[in-house]
């Protein structure tokens, strides 16, 4: 009998490049379009793995009903695990995988689009030229080149953010608990965060979700800011306190805010909702801010992350069926 994997919160193209890249004989792909929620954990029923994204919950409550599902392996096809309370995991004996890795250079090059978009206004330009407005007034943008960006988190994905900046000749300082020789090695100086808010022309954040960067941005932090920044956030929603932002975009203090991610996204992204009445009145405020860009959570979405996510998430797997070391594995220890 085959192995069974349900799926949550699949779109076509999840289900196209896995079901391209699975070539295991010993595993069913099972494919539900359903977010992995208290009403929907049971569709796992008869699995033995279950495999998530982004905004699946999978709290201790849904942990605890997934292990009387008998459910051994959470496959999470993403980087960030913030959604899962690797504790009651642990507890129920059930394995956490990840894919650590798939394409730092689709969420970099994002984070550049988004800065770009936002200092150029090519949003703007597009839809004004469509209209035969060829008139250039409001759309004035500023040289990237020498503006100083602080970059929070240098892992895999801030790494190759500072090299695309280094390239674009910006200042760049860098702020992490780890430092990296290969960014010192681009002349990037480490800073507390103390010093680089007020420097910062750009700030964009590249550091994991968890209780210590829960809100980093917040109305104190906001404060030690130089006028005028430009705050990007590709890394996770909970990282910035929407409501202080708000705050600073309508004082002026912030002149641009560019997100892909957004606090209560689970109950927005991924999703077609243009028929509805839409309830989060946060969102809706942001969304009327002229110098704000909103992307859906799409910075992963290229066709070379996609085929790796499959790749890694399947190998995972197959580690997990031969009982190998699981080398994708978190736990709360390494969690
Ligand atoms: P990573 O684990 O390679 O790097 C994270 C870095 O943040 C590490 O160097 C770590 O030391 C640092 N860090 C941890 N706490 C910090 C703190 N308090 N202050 C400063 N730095 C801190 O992770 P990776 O792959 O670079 O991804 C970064 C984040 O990007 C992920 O956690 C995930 O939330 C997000 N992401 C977003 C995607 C999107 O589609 N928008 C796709 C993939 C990841």
């Amino acid at each position: 009998m085959p192995m069974k994997i349900t799926f949550f919160s699949t779109q076509p193209y999840d289900r196209e490049s896995f079901l391209k890249h699975q070539a295991d004989s010993r595993l069913e792909l099972i494919f539900m379009e359903e977010k992995l929620t208290e009403y929907t954990v049971s569709l796992a029923r008869g699995s033995e793995i279950v495999c998530v994204f982004v905004n699946d919950t999978l709290n201790e409550n849904i942990i605890r009903q997934l292990s009387q599902l008998n459910i051994q392996l959470i496959a999470l096809r993403c980087a960030g695990f913030n959604n899962v309370d690797l504790k009651a995991a642990q507890a129920c004996n059930i394995k956490v995988v990840r894919v650590p890795a798939y394409s730092p250079h689709a969420v970099a090059e994002h984070t550049l689009a988004m800065i770009m978009t936002l200092n150029r206004k090519t949003h703007k330009a597009y839809n004004r030229v469509r209209e035969q407005n060829f008139s250039l007034n409001g759309l004035l943008g500023f040289d990237l080149y020498k503006k100083t960006v602080g970059v929070i988190g240098t892992g895999h994905i801030g790494e190759v953010f500072c090299r695309i900046l280094h390239g674009l000749g910006c200042n760049i300082l860098a702020c992490d608990p780890i430092k990296k020789p290969t960014v010192e090695a681009m002349g990037i100086p480490y800073v507390p965060m103390s010093e680089l808010f007020p420097q910062c022309d750009i700030l964009s954040l590249h550091c994991p979700l968890n209780e210590e960067t829960r809100y980093l941005i917040n109305n104190e932090t906001i404060a030690q800011m130089k006028a005028g920044i430009m705050l990007i956030n590709t890394s996770r929603g909970g990282l910035i306190d929407t409501k202080a932002v708000i705050t600073g975009l309508k004082t002026g203090k912030i002149s641009y805010l560019g997100i892909d991610v957004y606090e209560q996204e689970a109950d927005l992204f991924f999703q077609n909702l243009s028929e509805q009445i839409l309830h989060d009145d946060t969102i809706a405020r942001l969304m009327t801010f002229p110098n704000v860009l909103i992307t859906a959570h799409q910075g992963f979405f290229t066709q070379e992350a996609l085929s790796q996510i499959a790749l890694t998430t399947l190998d995972n797997v197959r580690q997990f069926i031969d009982g190998e070391v699981l080398i994708n594995a978190v736990s709360k220890d390494n969690g």
